[in-house]
């Protein structure tokens, strides 16, 4: 007999179904929808791994490797490191949350903030972003958001999809509000260093503040998939660690050696990368402001942005994305990838070549006036 499925717990969502790897980087030109820098090539690294036994290793993660990322902001025992942010976010929303709990998400957002609780039947609500309020974050709005039974907080900093930020004083009211009402903090913090000015780690701020982040958005690694959490609190950090082990053990020795080789040259990488994202950021601020179709909220951290074709155009959207994509070869990430209306689009400037991205922008406002009346 077949078995009855039930209730099944994940669901595939858009942007991960639709996503440039999923339908497949050669038939893409211009890339514009990734959220992170340029994919480093292995061989740019000068790593030898050669005489590396491909044993187990530490649990907790490789111990220079958690000693870079801890930066001397806390203790590098308080960092775990995980297959990607996105094993980070899967570990602490299944370690601390349970259905009758409440959570409040920044929304619109990166989907594993919000299909991790929604898998655990946590009740959710939304604080909500938009364009009209220019994407900024209001304490006042989270705080009439907050339930007797909230339990967890969850906020990404610097913004996906809208590259925006809120300022250190905006971090430090939040850090009191859930110290006041006991409410543990998830700070997506993935982009943190791809502002001139970062934020502190969150994570160091209060034993109530788990930190996530990786090397796939601000280094441009995501192929090695290594990630980490970071909370000062023993207890939430054993639990952790324990739900570590029950999904994989430990991290692969082989990604964890050539990120803690990545991170001890971290600034020879990277200073090319920031010239690079600085050129392109110009080239798209050019492309906005002269834009009859596009409108926007400047970004001020990552390298995305979170335009929207004007609602003065008269636009066939579903025509669009198809001729943007099979015509013009052209990647941006949907609105629908976010949970938003389809004339939003998320542009990202840090990934594509100087000529891809112009070739790009430009490819955009050519299939705006194929599908325009
Ligand atoms: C805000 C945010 N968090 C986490 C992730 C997951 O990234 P990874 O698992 O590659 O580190 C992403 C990926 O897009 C992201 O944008």
């Amino acid at each position: 007999m077949k078995m009855k499925e039930g209730h099944l717990v994940y669901r595939r969502t858009p942007i991960e179904k639709e996503s440039p790897e999923e339908f497949g980087y050669e038939r893409i030109k211009y890339n514009l929808a990734e959220s992170s820098v340029s994919d480093f090539i292995l061989g740019n690294l000068d790593i030898d791994l050669t005489d590396l036994a491909l044993s187990y290793t530490d649990h907790l993660g490789n111990p220079q490797l958690r000693e870079y990322i801890a930066d001397e902001q806390v203790n590098p025992d308080n960092v775990l490191t995980t297959i990607g942010a996105a094993g980070a976010l899967f570990i602490i929303t299944t370690s601390l949350l349970k259905p009758s709990d409440h959570v409040v998400i920044l929304h619109p957002n990166y989907v594993a903030n919000l299909e991790s609780p929604r898998a655990i039947g946590c009740q959710v609500e939304y604080l909500q972003l938009t364009m009209e309020d220019q994407f900024q974050f209001s304490l006042n709005k989270l705080e009439q958001l907050i339930q007797p039974n909230t339990r967890l907080i969850s906020l990404t900093y610097p913004h996906n999809p809208t590259g925006t930020m809120i300022t250190e004083s905006q971090l430090n009211e939040i850090i009191s509000l859930i110290e006041s009402k006991g409410i543990y903090l998830l700070f997506d913090e993935t982009y943190r260093e791809m502002t001139p000015d970062p934020l502190p780690i969150v994570g160091s701020l209060s034993e109530n503040a788990i930190s996530v982040s990786s090397f796939s958005k601000a280094y441009g690694l995501p192929g090695i998939r290594i990630g980490w959490l970071i909370s000062q609190n023993t207890n939430l950090m054993e639990n952790f660690l324990a739900g570590k082990e029950l999904i994989f053990i430990c991290n692969s020795i082989v990604d964890e050696e050539i990120a803690a080789h990545f991170l001890a040259r971290k600034k020879e990488f990277l200073s090319k990368v920031s010239l690079h994202v600085k050129t392109n950021q110009e080239i798209l601020t050019r492309w906005m402001k002269t834009s009859d179709y596009m409108e926007w909220v400047e970004p001020s951290g990552g390298v995305i942005c979170f335009p929207r074709i004007k609602s003065s155009v008269n636009i066939d959207i579903e025509r669009f994305y198809e001729t943007l994509k099979m015509k013009y070869k052209t990647f941006v990430a949907p609105g629908h990838w976010f949970e938003v209306d389809k004339r939003f689009m998320r542009i990202g400037y840090g990934y594509p070549s100087k000529h891809e991205l112009e070739s790009g922008l430009q490819c955009i406002t050519d299939a705006i006036k194929d599908c325009v009346d």
